[in-house]
């Protein structure tokens, strides 16, 4: 008995010995790595509750229910400076929007920082495993099924999307009276991207909307909203309990697998056809033709739920992101009309008023038209918060000390978290007025932001879409320019106003009285 209890006694003192030896070996290299580093501490949030940071997340709270939080967060920044600690739901957090510290989380020190921590698990029941969830292997596996596509040169369709830009110019109203931009431009964008990614647009700019294409956006969405409670909920998800949020899931994976059905069935073709020696291409299936992101994906894939993940998460990440800036570009130009005329001078220049003569060369060679895209993604990216996890103990390269230009030790674990809308308005970078929209500055071939400008990320998680997104913002406002004389402001309150969800867009739309030429 005492044999067994010495035994017992000595074998919990070697696991404390060696659990104690091994906190201090750590503490060890952590203090060497801060001193190698020169690490200094940044300032701390003011903290009511330093434990769970129940303050803050009450506070963002209040102000999200006001519309003000990407503007609460902005003035945090000024208060607090560009980099501070603070505690989000009970998890240590650096907040920085210090563009050297957003080159070191995206490029610089890429693999120490990931989203999977923060976004997998309360994304998993509705979108799975995919491009804008995962870290490391799958990441790069899903990055990969993505590559062939994007990395085509010819991929913005021009003639295919003006048919549906038609569509759309069709039903505004061509005696000035009221219209908000909003929801038609969501419904184009969704018409035109879902051609793109799932090889049949939804038609929903139609005027009888087909029933089974409503069907599924109500279903994602409602879905989407039920993902978004979920992500505020952090590790509590689990707590979420709702039975339309699952039968939405189940409707919007039937929707997809139909046309990941077909995908394969395309992929079957063509390995066929490639094995007799044809190419085992359809009128339809001709390169230049139209190009369809599933059949692409199903080239490197036939995995049925991956495919299906896969579409999901684009689909997630691209169906609104381009409307919404259309949006807001037509809101400042609105209420700026001789930015307005700057720009139809400069489209009228290209020829005939018509899609015919528009090509991507000619929107690409549009300076005006291009910094008033850029502009407009400055001033409201649509991606307006940025959040990472770190895998692993790592230093931030600025921040610390008192004055805030030491590194700073970051440890494992630790969630840090950017305003992209504070960082396009940091004082210092962007003078003259950073609040106000100016097309202008861009005009100076010697002003280069730098890290400062991230609308599309940064690194090499950047949005892979950006050249088409830009094209397809592009044509829409030329097109739009060439044919209202103006677009005059019908809005009832003047200023923009934030509606946060996955992506963020003006709450109260665009609302306008177009004037043809
Ligand atoms: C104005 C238009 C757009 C803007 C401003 C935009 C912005 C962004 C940003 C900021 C990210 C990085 C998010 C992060 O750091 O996690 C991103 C990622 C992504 N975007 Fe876009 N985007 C736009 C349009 C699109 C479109 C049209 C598509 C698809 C057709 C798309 C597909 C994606 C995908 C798949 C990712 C994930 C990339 C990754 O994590 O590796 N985006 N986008």
């Amino acid at each position: 008995m005492s044999v067994a209890l010495d035994f017992g006694s000595t074998f919990v003192l070697i696991v404390v010995a060696f659990l104690v030896s091994r906190r201090l070996q750590a503490g060890y290299a952590t203090r060497s790595l801060k001193r190698q580093h020169g690490c200094q501490e940044p300032p701390k949030y003011p903290h009511k509750d330093p434990f769970f940071g129940s303050d803050l997340f009450r506070d963002s709270a209040e102000h999200a229910k006001q519309s003000k939080l990407l503007e609460r967060w902005n003035s945090r920044y000024m208060q607090y400076g560009r980099t501070f600690r603070a505690i989000m739901q009970g998890t240590p957090a650096v907040c920085t929007i210090d563009p050297t510290n957003l080159l070191a989380i995206t490029t610089t020190n890429f693999k120490d920082y990931g989203v999977q921590p923060t976004r997998r698990d309360a994304t998993l029941p509705f979108l799975g495993e995919g491009v804008f969830t995962m870290d490391g292997p799958f990441w790069e596996h899903s990055r990969a099924l993505l590559r062939p596509t994007f990395s085509r040169t010819n991929i913005a369709n021009l003639p295919a999307f003006e048919v549906h830009l038609k569509k759309f110019l069709k039903l505004l109203p061509q005696d000035g009276t009221t219209v908000d931009l909003k929801p038609l431009l969501c419904k184009l964008f969704i018409d035109t991207s879902t051609e793109f990614l799932f090889g049949e647009s939804m038609n929903i700019l139609n005027e009888k909307e087909p029933e089974r294409s409503q069907e599924f956006l109500d279903a994602f969405h409602y879905a989407q909203k039920g993902t978004g409670r979920r992500l505020q909920l952090g590790k509590l998800a689990f707590l979420y309990r709702d039975k339309k949020y699952y039968e939405s899931i189940k409707v919007a994976h039937a929707f997809a697998d139909y046309y990941v059905d077909k995908a394969i069935e395309y992929r079957k073709r063509r390995l066929a056809a490639a094995e007799k020696g044809d190419s085992g291409l359809s009128d339809d299936d001709t390169p230049g033709r139209r190009v369809v992101l599933l059949h692409d994906m199903a080239m490197e894939t036939d995995n049925r739920v991956d495919l299906r993940n896969q579409i999901m998460h684009v689909f997630l990440a691209g169906h609104e992101s381009s409307a919404i800036t259309i949006g807001n570009a037509l809101f400042q130009l609105c209420r700026n009309p001789e930015k307005w005329q700057k720009l139809r001078k400069e489209v009228l220049t290209l020829g005939s008023p018509d899609s015919t003569t528009l090509t991507v060369e000619k929107v690409k060679g549009c300076k005006y038209l291009t910094n008033i895209i850029r502009e407009t993604v400055r001033l409201y990216p649509v991606a307006s918060m940025s959040t990472r996890k770190t895998y692993k103990d790592t230093i931030l390269p600025t921040g610390g000390g008192p004055a805030g230009t030491s590194p700073i030790f970051v440890r494992k674990g630790t969630i840090v978290a950017s305003s992209v809308f504070a960082i396009h308005r940091i004082s210092e970078c962007w003078q003259p007025d950073p609040e106000a929209f100016r097309p202008e500055r861009w005009e100076d071939p010697e002003f280069k932001p730098g890290p400062s400008y991230m609308p599309f990320g940064l690194g090499i998680r950047t949005c892979p879409a950006r050249g088409l997104a830009e094209i397809e913002i592009g044509y829409t406002l030329a097109r739009m320019a060439q044919i209202y004389e103006r677009v005059e402001c019908r809005d009832e309150v003047l200023e923009w106003v934030e509606e946060l969800r996955v992506s963020t867009s003006s709450k109260n739309g665009t609302k306008v009285g177009l004037v043809l030429a």
